[in-house]
């Protein structure tokens, strides 16, 4: 670099990890702090991107990731705030990721956005380009208005492409200045390199969803088919077996015990098909919540069971619903399997936790890699972003433990 010049500030700025916001001192000499200012810049950038690359490959959590690209970007761009927002149909976006300078208030995530025309995100909707804001003060209507409550002065939004497709945007707000006459570009650099991690994170997104969708449309599926079974079949297996009680008191000593064999098969068929019905989606989970179908479960099992449930509310249907199928997988076990004298079910709630563990003083021994029942219930519980252990050490007894978000 010459003698006696200043070096770059934003070249300066670079070195300390704040990209500064001011373009260079145009100058003769100032070539060559430009080009170690876009090199300082590039080698930011390929830090920033690595950061995001190894929670990716870690197979973190996708919102921990998000948060993390939103976190790197506001950084990026020395911004107050950062936003990543996934574009749901004309002029409406979710919140996936928020960054928020402390003394800021943050946007919560999961929130739904109606984007305001004037907006840099509904310009990247509509453009498909970088676009910015430069001053909210003079914006009218409820966007200026609530972008100034939020502290923002300037804005920059740039389109995240995933498979060619216009996937959300990628936003940086100020709270003091406009952004630099580059910011959107070197915004937009970003959110290319950032749309490869965010593909990735997206399929792995759309797989949990369409993996709850599909675990909600079986439960659904299967408290329809006891409905019909209840409503159907069974009431007609009822009013055959009065028919034929009626039948009975008619008919003279020699017939009447052939109908009565007939009214104990009814009876028979009708218990078969209780059970079944039951099996499928026990109506006492619907109707009267987990406490009550653990106690349906223990009152049918060979061995004694202590049921203990403390639950002052509800759970959601889905959640209820995994965890009755946890215990009467692990009951039916018991009953196959354990050899056992007495059962245990405790049903806790905790942080934002609910919890089952179903334990037995059997055999042990119990493995998920040798049958399919336990496999199934791993799966129900993990779509449902929960986890499934099972400890069954050889002669010490088997205990399954299931805990999904409530
Ligand atoms: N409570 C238990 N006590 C002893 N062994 C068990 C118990 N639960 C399961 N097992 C063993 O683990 C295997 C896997 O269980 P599971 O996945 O439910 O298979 P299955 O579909 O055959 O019931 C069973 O085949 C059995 O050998
Ligand atoms: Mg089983």
């Amino acid at each position: 670099m010459a003698s006696g010049r200043a070096p770059c500030e934003r070249a300066v700025r670079a070195r300390t990890d704040a990209p500064c916001q001011t373009p260079c001192v145009q100058g003769d000499d100032d070539r060559y702090a430009r080009l170690e200012h876009r090199l300082q810049a590039q080698l930011e950038e390929q830090r920033a991107l690595r950061r995001v690359a190894t929670l990716v490959a870690g197979q973190h959590e996708a919102a921990e990731v998000l948060a993390v690209v939103a976190e790197e970007v506001a950084r990026h761009l020395a911004a107050d705030a950062a936003m990543l927002a996934r574009y749901e149909g004309p002029a409406a976006a979710t919140v996936m990721a928020d960054w928020s300078a402390p003394g800021l208030e943050p946007v919560p995530v999961g929130a739904a956005l109606a984007l305001d025309d004037a907006s840099a995100l509904a310009r990247v909707q509509a453009t498909g380009v970088p676009a910015r804001v430069d001053a909210y003060e003079e914006l009218q209507g409820d966007h200026g208005e609530e972008m100034r409550r939020l502290g923002m002065r300037a804005a920059i939004a740039a389109p995240i492409l995933v498979d060619g497709h216009l996937w959300g945007a990628v936003a940086a707000g100020s709270a003091g200045t406009p952004f630099s006459p580059d910011a959107e570009e070197r915004l937009g650099a970003f959110a290319e390199l950032v749309a490869q991690a965010i593909g990735n994170v997206d399929a792995r997104m759309k797989l949990r969803e369409s993996r709850v969708r599909i675990v909600q449309a079986a439960d659904e599926a299967r408290r329809r088919i006891e409905r019909d079974l209840h409503d159907g079949a069974q009431q007609r297996l009822v009013g055959l077996a009065l028919h034929l009680r009626l039948l009975a008191m008619r008919l003279g000593p020699a017939d009447a015990p052939q109908v009565q064999a007939l009214i104990d098969e009814t009876h028979a068929a009708l218990q078969d098909l209780r059970e079944l019905a039951h099996g499928i989606h026990p109506a006492v989970l619907t109707e009267h919540g987990l406490a009550a179908a653990l106690g349906g479960l223990a009152a049918r099992a060979p061995v004694p069971v202590l049921v203990e449930a403390d639950l002052a509310e509800r759970l959601p249907p889905a959640q209820e619903a995994a965890l009755y199928f946890v215990a009467a997988e692990a009951l039916t076990n018991v009953a196959k399997y354990a050899r056992a004298g007495s059962v245990e079910v405790r049903v806790t709630r905790d942080d934002g936790w609910a919890e089952i563990a179903i334990a037995d003083d059997g055999v042990g021994g119990a493995s998920a890699e040798r049958g399919s029942g336990l496999r199934g219930i791993a799966d129900r519980i993990d779509a449902l972003d929960g986890a499934l252990r099972i400890e069954s050490p050889p002669g010490a007894g088997t205990t399954v433990r299931a805990r999904v978000p409530a």
